[in-house]
């Protein structure tokens, strides 16, 4: 991400989530790299220009913030400072400056169910001011249906809840170590699960694991405690499994945070009979897939994982996460805690004082029973579905080699043509500048992507004129800078 001049988010906002530097060779034939710098500067100018308040928040914010913004992720803005929030509705986002947007990154995924759907916010309300008990440490009867609930939906029949996709990976990530007795980790290259220390791994030209560039802190090298694969690559899962000392393969069920990439046909199988014969867990992490319908890949696509790994938007926003659990594990689970030491009710590691409570729960009900419905995803991916349809037009049209690629109520467009087949393609892929020109345009139309990357997000409230206008934008704005 190139600089703003003047922002105190210039010496934060470098590469994160295996953005790399361009590298790919096929846009530069086709996008004209005069008129796409001069394209950036004049987007950056009207960008500072029409936001004065957003520069001046964001210059208050330098004196006690890190990064100038309460978590240094937020500094991640093309334009060199973050639009400050006025208010939020459905898909529609004001900044402090007055501008209206529609929102396609829906706060990374944490706000899919639309920004204060109605059915949370009376749940929300109802817990707060007419029940009482925001947190307690007391179970409520909202956890009993949740858990119900994700059953039908997953098929994970034992669960238990975080306050992020973080903590429901880390947690979950123990107690595999705990039930096989084994005590790595394998994770794919550019996966992303969260501030995970074991998922910061990539592949070194050799095959070997090593830390992902970036890595803050690390109480150990990753290799120590996990093995990297390859995504579509079922060789580097046999030869990675074949010790016997992996507990648990942590995977999406197609990767969403290096672009997406899909899984070829048999990839997914493959991996669970390997993970079988093996006698391996696997553990589906499906807080961005969720987009692929009510019950997520797992549902959508018949996938049998032994732990599934949810966070973000099922609470409507409020801060949640859940791990549910195979009857197999959880089996496991008991036989340990009663016959060891092993420590799953205070301090062995695995919960958390707010996890779990009143308030977060009873978001979750409504969201799940009147916000994220069967028809709301019929909805939502129809609309990503024309939304793809609209960039790949434009793509045609230009016979640009990029490429677009939809998971349900979401499409990322990618810079490389076919779209990549594993992690380290897509990151070899990326091309900051041409990032920073789409996002800036775009916002400077009134159309806010994903700042990691290049997600669009569909919720309950898109509508087909909303993704329309970015069909009419991006083919404007794309064109603008080619050849
Ligand atoms: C697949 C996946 N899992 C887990 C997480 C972690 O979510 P959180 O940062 O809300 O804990 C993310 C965040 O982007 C994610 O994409």
């Amino acid at each position: 991400m190139l600089p703003h001049p003047g922002s105190n988010c210039d010496n934060f906002s470098g590469r994160r989530r295996g953005r790399v530097r361009w590298r790919a060779g096929t846009v530069r034939r086709v996008i004209d790299r005069r008129k796409l710098a001069a394209g950036l500067t004049l987007e950056r100018q009207v960008y500072a220009t029409n936001r004065p308040r957003s520069e001046a928040a964001a210059s208050v914010g330098a004196a006690h913030l890190i990064a100038s913004v309460p978590m240094t992720w937020m500094a991640k803005w093309a334009g060199g400072f973050p639009l400050y929030l006025a208010e939020a509705r459905g898909n529609r986002v004001t900044d402090i400056d007055g501008h209206t947007y529609v929102d396609f990154a829906l706060g990374d995924t944490g706000a899919m169910a639309g920004h204060s759907p109605a059915p949370t916010v009376d749940a929300i309300r109802r817990q707060v001011e007419t029940v009482g008990g925001i947190t307690a440490m007391l179970p409520t009867d909202d956890a009993a249906w949740v858990a119900e609930e994700l059953s039908g939906r997953f098929g994970m029949p034992f669960w238990s809840f975080a306050l992020s996709a973080t903590d429901a990976n880390r947690w979950a990530l123990r107690l595999a170590r705990a039930v096989t007795g084994r005590p790595m980790v394998a994770s794919f290259a550019y996966g992303y699960h969260g501030t995970v220390d074991e998922t910061f791994v990539v592949r070194d030209d050799t095959g070997a694991t090593v830390a992902r560039v970036g890595n803050v802190g690390p109480a150990v090298p990753p290799a120590q405690t996990t093995r990297a694969l390859e995504w579509n690559d079922l060789a580097s899962v046999e030869a990675a499994l074949a010790p016997g000392d992996v507990a648990v393969v942590i995977t999406e069920p197609a990767l969403t945070n290096i672009g997406i990439v899909l899984p070829e046909p048999g990839f997914l199988d493959g991996l669970r009979e390997i993970c079988d014969r093996t006698g391996t867990l696997l553990l589906i992490d499906e807080t961005h897939t969720l987009s692929a319908g009510p019950g997520g890949c797992t549902q959508a696509w018949g996938l049998r994982p032994d732990i599934v790994t949810l966070g973000k938007s099922f609470a409507g926003g409020i801060p949640i996460g859940a791990y549910g659990l195979s009857n197999d594990v959880a089996v496991r689970l008991h036989d340990l805690v009663v016959s060891t030491d092993a420590d799953i009710v205070d301090v062995g590691g695995v919960g958390g004082t707010l996890a779990g409570n009143a308030l977060s729960l009873a978001a979750a009900r409504a969201t799940l029973a009147d916000v994220f419905t069967a028809e709301a995803f019929e909805h939502m991916i129809a609309l990503a579905t024309r939304f793809t349809a609209g960039v790949q037009d434009t793509l045609d049209r230009h016979d640009l080699p990029w490429s677009v690629v939809q998971l349900g109520a979401r499409a990322e467009y990618r810079f490389a043509r076919p779209a990549p087949r594993t992690g380290t393609e897509s990151a070899a892929a990326g091309d900051d500048e041409v990032e920073e020109y789409l996002h800036l345009a775009l916002a400077n139309r009134g159309i806010l992507l994903t700042p990691f990357h290049n997600m669009a997000l569909m919720c309950p409230e898109t509508s087909v004129a909303d993704v329309d206008l970015h069909t009419e934008v991006f083919a404007a704005i794309v064109g603008a800078v080619c050849t």
